[in-house]
């Protein structure tokens, strides 16, 4: 109760020193991008392939004609442009399709295809006069566009009209192409129900970032999404829970009088409304509809569907405790999550369901999960024993892959491709089953070595659920993840055929994730580190000039009124203890330039506080380590305030 206090106390403390002191030194950050870039006012996340300045400007006139082919698939890229810099600017934008003299901007799909550019790549040339992006393929100007757009000023984000601005951008030929071709974000809409126009708005803000593939998590414990004609209950039971507010994982078990209308679903029409609304943007939605573990939402559907009889036990999952994790994985269910593999039931309703999935998703992949499925329950169960012994099964592994080898089947028979999280792996899967690589490099490695087609997604770089800096800035969760980590990611890794290496992937999920904001504030700016990791050469990459880029970005953010993590900006707190047992704290920063001020007595720093230069010993009545970081005179970091016994007991661990 107490730490909740305190975390409310810090909450309430943070929010409105983020909002003030968020924007940082712009100066700064433009010298640094000019010695690499030798473009002071370049600042493209992900990092173009190259990128070469000339002198002088292209100002927006306020009649822009955008000259493009009449071809359907561009109407969205003359559409987006057309939106993009009229709302801002107050330009009037004008579309024609054949040679117009005094056009403003060209849009070109090559005649002759340019082979280094492949499917996605383009050519931007920006000169005092005119702009042209020219690509193979509509993703190309697609992308081309939003590099143009990012050398507009960062008010062109906004979405209401700025007056009072010189709308130019820096000329430039940039020729860029992406690294990889899966270039994945999945966004967990299972654990909380994220609506319809929320899910837009997440793939807005991802295209920004040359982003192609949307995984949607539809089915978990705690809700099942996607309307399924002929099973009504997955969506009339099994889209709801109880509304818990708080730690998601230690809620008190509901009570059964407590009303189960916390969460929601996407109608059929909605999934097509999302799928075109993606594929405007060049963004493909992958399903995902994880079984045969993470399936307590289906069973308290189709109680039927479970190897555990007692359908009255079965309710969709509000966040109450339901897996014991202490003996690692597989985990020990308390309660049976898992769809029955030796119930011949459980496979004709997968049947109706991938059908309809098939259906509803033109995307080649449907990813059927197969993760942290737990096996004490299947361990007693007699239908279990009866199937191994009649399949000669030896384990609970090889009862996995008996069900992975049957849903794999139905989802080929339905003209699709199987893709699995990485424990497939363990029940010997055919070559032609792709594998989302996702406790660490190493299974992807193993797979490709296998010769499966493979995603990376590693919780090692890629888990956008994790906690962005210190526990007591973060909402909790079981690991941290800091920016910079999320930018060592590289998708291909030493000794690997690339071939089977499809592309890289970060996941948001989001058990401690209530609200589209949080779910933006999860995203960026790891998401483009990630972005930068699977587009950009990785000969490109680099920590102090993407940080640079980010800092820009997050201003532009501002303005786009997308949240995001300011964390980077915030200290970490390392303890030893001295020779004579006296706590030591020493303080350090993930980006350079910063000063860190701090205070024991309870005040608040700011920069006429101390300065940090090295390690801290606590005066012996102090309680609270408050500590700020500045750039410069300007307040970077959010405030904190850190329990001296906190860090002593962490001194000890
Ligand atoms: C996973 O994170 N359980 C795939």
């Amino acid at each position: 109760m107490k730490n909740t206090l305190y975390l409310l106390f810090l909450s309430l403390l943070s929010i409105p020193v983020f909002g003030q002191y968020a924007i940082s030194n712009t100066e700064a950050t433009t010298e640094t991008v000019a010695i690499v870039n030798n473009a002071p006012d370049i600042a493209i996340i992900p990092e173009p392939v190259s990128v070469i300045k000339s002198e002088g400007y292209f100002i927006l006139p306020s009649n822009v004609v955008i000259q493009a082919p009449a071809t359907p698939e561009l109407k969205q890229v003359v559409a987006f442009l057309q939106e993009r810099l009229s709302i801002p600017t107050g330009s009037y934008v004008a579309e024609v399709s054949t040679p117009a003299a005094g056009s403003t901007i060209n849009l070109i799909l090559n005649e002759k295809t340019n082979s280094a550019l492949g499917k996605e790549g383009y050519q931007l040339t920006v000169t005092p006069n005119h702009i042209t992006i020219k690509a193979n393929k509509p993703a190309g100007l697609f992308y081309g566009a939003q590099s143009l757009i990012q050398l507009f000023p960062k008010e062109i984000e906004s979405k209401e009209a700025v007056e009072n601005i010189e709308w130019k951008a820096p000329c430039v030929e940039i020729t860029d192409y992406p690294r990889v071709g899966w270039r994945g974000l999945m966004f967990d809409v299972a654990r909380h129900f994220f609506t319809k126009a929320e899910v837009k708005q997440y793939i807005d803000a991802m295209v920004r970032y040359k982003y192609n593939i949307l995984h949607l998590h539809l089915t978990d414990d705690e809700g099942w999404r996607i309307e399924i004609k002929g099973l009504p209950k997955l969506t009339e039971i099994g889209a709801w829970n109880v509304k818990k507010i708080g730690e998601f994982g230690n809620f008190f078990p509901p009570a059964a009088d407590e009303p189960r209308n916390y969460g929601g679903f996407y109608t059929q029409d909605d999934i097509r409304e999302l799928v075109q609304y993606a594929k405007d943007r060049f963004v493909d939605i992958m399903p995902e509809i994880d079984v045969p573990g993470h399936s307590l939402a289906a069973i308290a559907s189709y109680p039927e569907l479970s190897c555990t009889p007692g359908a009255e036990n079965y309710r969709v999952r509000s966040g109450e405790r339901i897996m014991d994790w202490s003996r690692g994985a597989p985990p020990i269910a308390l309660v049976d999550n898992t769809l029955c593999p030796a119930n011949e039931k459980v496979y004709s309703f997968l049947d109706t369901v991938i059908t309809q999935v098939a259906q509803l998703f033109p995307f080649e992949y449907i990813h059927m999960g197969g993760d942290e499925a737990p096996f004490n329950f299947w361990e007693k169960s007699d239908s279990i024993k009866a199937l191994m012994k009649k399949e000669g099964l030896k384990n609970m592994h090889q009862v996995q892959g008996y069900f992975e080898k049957r849903v794999q089947k139905i989802v080929e028979s339905k003209g699709k491709k199987f893709m699995g999280w990485d424990e497939i792996l363990d029940g010997d899967m055919p070559q032609n089953t792709s594998v989302m690589s996702w406790r660490g490099m190493k299974y992807g490695i193993e797979a490709a070595k296998r010769k499966h087609e493979v995603v990376m997604s590693p919780t090692t770089y890629a888990y956008l659920d994790y906690m962005q800096a210190d526990v007591i800035t973060e909402p909790k969760v079981y690991a941290s993840l800091r920016l910079s980590k999320s930018y060592e990611f590289d998708p291909i890794p030493a000794g690997v055929d690339k071939k089977y290496i499809k592309g890289g992937q970060a996941n948001l999920w989001t058990e401690q994730v209530y609200n589209i904001r949080q779910a933006e504030y999860m995203t960026w700016p790891r998401g483009m580190a990630i972005a930068e990791s699977v587009w950009s050469p990785i000969e490109k990459k680099n920590w102090n000039n993407f940080f640079n880029r980010v800092e820009q970005h997050f201003k532009r953010l501002d303005v786009a009124e997308t949240k995001y993590a300011p964390s980077v900006y915030d200290p970490i707190f390392s303890v030893s203890r001295s020779a004579d047992k006296q706590l030591m704290i020493e303080l350090s920063t993930e980006v350079p330039g910063l000063d860190i001020y701090y205070s024991f007595d309870n005040s608040f720093p700011d920069r006429f506080y101390p300065k940090y230069t090295e390690k801290l010993s606590p005066p012996k009545d102090a309680t609270t380590l408050k500590v700020i970081t500045y750039k410069g005179k300007q307040p970077v970091g959010r405030m904190l305030a850190m329990p001296v016994d906190e860090l002593s007991r962490r001194s000890r661990k």
